[in-house]
């Protein structure tokens, strides 16, 4: 049987679960692909710690050594921030590897340059996981698209934040305390700026406007407000006139123009994502034949994250398969 030869690039939350779902999915995958899926090789920052991985698998901090193996199919990247993620999938590229990514930094700032340098080099590029976890909202637009045209899409796109306000307005605690647990659970970084502050859900948002609209808007004319400004006075206050605040990014065209924000809004009940709660996320998407949908589920963790980068594994394997039938019929 014929194999499909893995990489994956980062091996902490993200990565762990990529590897134990091929592990634990090799039979569905195989009936699916008609392959075997083998994972060749780890990237790590520290090759000292202590890993459940094969002794069979090549585990490294020099990527080098991974670009230079002989048969490579795919790279599969979950690692933090920009660098060195872009240059590792650019040389994958470059070798003729399909790319995945879960790096939403990383891809907001260089998705464009990936895509372009993946078109030119035949290969496909996978960033189902780089918004909103394991909702399939990348796949969904695109299914969208093929009839519909996307006015507007809003969503939910940060988990820390939500559970932030939950737990404010449910547990009737303070900011402060709300992160708090927030780190203890596991759901905030140490430095949970990039969560509280809108960030996060601006590198989501961009992604999924090149997504709907085919561009973004100039990245200075995005208003971004976080939540570190709502008070539980503040969401008392709501609370008695039936509102809630939820922490919403939102994409919408008008003409020509691409107008985005994510902010803390006050919602009523009728609204899709009022009862969208603790690490939730969710995307509701207005377009011209079908309407308004809405999906929900987790935005965050090992094996949701995970699901979505097996999905575009799916995907970008079946890719290959197409585009080795059309050269094929190309030559007949
Ligand atoms: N966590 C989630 O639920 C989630 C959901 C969606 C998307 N994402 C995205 O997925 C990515 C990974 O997130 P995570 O939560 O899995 O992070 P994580 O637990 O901190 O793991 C990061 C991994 O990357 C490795 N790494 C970091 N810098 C490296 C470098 N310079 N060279 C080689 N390896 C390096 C680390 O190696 P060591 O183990 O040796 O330190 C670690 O294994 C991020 O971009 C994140 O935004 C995460």
């Amino acid at each position: 049987m014929t194999v499909l030869n893995v990489a994956i690039l980062g091996f902490g939350t993200v990565g762990e679960g990529v590897y134990k779902t091929i592990e634990s999915h090799q039979e569905e995958l195989t009936a699916i692909l008609g392959k075997k899926v083998k994972v060749v090789a780890v990237l790590v920052r520290n090759k000292q710690k202590a890993r459940k991985i094969s002794d069979k698998i090549l585990v490294t901090s020099d990527f080098n050594e991974i670009i230079q193996l002989p048969k490579l199919d795919i790279v599969m990247e979950a690692i933090v921030g920009s660098e060195p993620s872009f240059t590792c999938l650019k040389k994958a590229i470059q070798k003729g590897c399909h790319v995945i990514t879960a790096n939403k930094q990383m891809f907001a700032h260089h998705g464009k340059e990936l895509m372009k340098l993946a078109e030119e080099n035949a290969v496909s590029v996978g960033f189902e996981a780089t918004v909103a976890g394991g909702i399939p909202i990348i796949q969904t637009l695109r299914h969208l698209l093929k009839v519909n045209q996307v006015q507007s899409v809003q969503g939910i796109l940060n988990g820390t934040s939500n559970f932030i306000l939950t737990e404010m307005r449910e547990n009737k605690e303070s900011f402060a305390d709300a992160l708090t647990l927030a780190q203890q659970k596991g759901f905030a970084e140490a430095d949970p700026t990039n969560d509280i502050e809108g960030i996060d859900a601006f590198y989501k948002l961009m992604i999924l406007s090149k997504i709907a609209f085919g561009k973004e808007p100039d990245w200075k004319s995005v208003e971004i407000q976080g939540i570190s400004d709502i008070s539980y006075e503040k969401i008392q206050e709501a609370e008695k006139c039936g509102l809630r605040f939820k922490h919403i990014a939102s994409i919408s065209k008008k003409g020509d123009e691409i107008f985005g924000s994510i902010k803390p809004v006050l919602i009523e009940k009728f609204h899709p994502f009022y009862n969208i709660e603790g690490v939730e996320n969710a995307v509701n998407v207005q377009s011209d034949i079908v309407g308004s949908i809405t999906l929900q589920g987790p935005g965050a963790g090992m094996f949701p994250t995970a699901s979505a980068m097996i999905e575009d594994l799916v995907y970008v394997s079946q890719y290959k398969a197409e585009l080795q039938q059309q050269s094929l019929a190309k030559t007949v």
